[in-house]
């Protein structure tokens, strides 16, 4: 069973960008921990990170194809802009969890809103890195992929 981890604009400058609110942890520190608790359960992880819509729906196009069974998305801005996204994420029909590093509802206004969020199974955000850890054992035992 696999599933794909999805981060959306500027997620690649993690570790530097805004580190108090963002954390020093850069994408590939969150990919190997991501991989470290998919290496205990009975998944296989992707990772894909794009700072272009057009991109990020595509690669949910090609997940269908895949058979990807979930996606794990941290949309960045455009949780707060897409209907594109959502339309991708609605059309192939694979279940998703909304991840955001920072707790959006302590920010400013135009974040408290998601394109996303009443569409995914769950949605996790203020638990920093450790987001997409939760995401992927939530999202493991959601698609039957735990062992006994
Ligand atoms: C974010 C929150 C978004 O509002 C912001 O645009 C991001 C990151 C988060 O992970 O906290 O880029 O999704």
């Amino acid at each position: 069973k696999s599933i794909l981890v999805i981060n959306g604009p500027n997620l690649n400058l993690l570790g530097t960008r805004e580190p108090a609110i963002y954390g020093y942890d850069t994408l590939d520190d969150l990919e190997n921990k991501v991989k470290t608790v998919a290496g205990s359960l009975e998944v296989a992880v992707q990772f894909f990170q794009s700072n272009h819509e057009g991109a990020i729906i595509d690669r949910i196009h090609v997940a269908q194809k895949e058979k990807i069974e979930a996606i794990i998305i941290n949309p960045a801005a455009l949780t707060h802009t897409s209907v594109g996204l959502r339309d991708a994420l609605n059309g192939v029909s694979i279940p998703f969890i909304e991840v955001h590093i920072a707790n959006v509802h302590s920010r400013e206004e135009f974040r408290h809103h998601s394109y996303l969020s009443d569409k995914a199974v769950s949605v996790i955000c203020g638990m920093g890195i450790f987001g997409y850890e939760a995401a992927l054992m939530y999202a493991a035992q959601h698609i039957g992929a735990c062992r006994p």
